[in-house]
């Protein structure tokens, strides 16, 4: 068992873990986060996903060995991560969602909910990357920008793409100022 320092939504946590243990477990296990889910456990769904140094990640393949020393953003830090980004006062994390949350609920995105951790992460490292996505280039995001499509059961594809684009006018509208 290793003792390993890592940055977990802009904290620092130790964990005790042999250092090839699956990011994910350390998570959802050691750390209490609920956000990234265990789907397939193969890379191949994105229900696990997270932001390493604001690069969408799958979790369930990520040895936690290898986040060391870098930036690791849940779902639970995109509100922080976004005030952070827009040099508000960091109080604001607390009452304020990322506009991609925000969409999310605007949208009425989530059917059973299990895969949308995922979505809600590629969304925000494509609107980072992209902040105004055509449809084909948030189409690219979810099913070819990555080691496999973000996989959803229920269907939630077209409202996954209406709410890219209602985040990415709130972004838009935002620069603006
Ligand atoms: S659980 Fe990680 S990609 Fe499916
Ligand atoms: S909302 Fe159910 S799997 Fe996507």
């Amino acid at each position: 068992m290793a003792s390993l320092t890592i940055t977990v939504n802009g904290a620092r946590r130790e964990v005790q873990a042999p250092g090839d243990t699956p990011l994910l477990y350390v998570l959802r296990n050691d750390l209490g986060l609920s956000g990234p889910q265990f789907g397939c456990g193969l890379s191949q769904c994105g229900a696990c996903s997270v932001l390493v140094d604001g690069k969408e990640v799958r979790s369930c393949v990520m040895a936690v060995s290898r986040v060391a020393g870098k930036e690791v953003t849940t779902l639970e830090g995109l509100a922080a991560r976004w005030v952070k980004q827009n040099g508000l006062p960091a109080a604001d994390a607390e009452k304020t969602l990322h506009p991609v949350q925000q969409a999310w609920i605007d949208e009425q995105v989530p059917l059973c909910g299990f895969c949308q951790n995922g979505m809600m992460i590629k969304a925000a490292e494509l609107l980072d990357q992209t902040p105004q996505p055509t449809v084909a280039q948030i189409k690219n995001a979810f099913t070819s920008d990555g080691p496999s499509p973000h996989l959803c059961r229920c269907g939630s594809y077209s409202a996954i793409i209406e709410a890219v684009q209602r985040a990415s006018s709130v972004i838009a509208k935002r620069g603006e100022r």
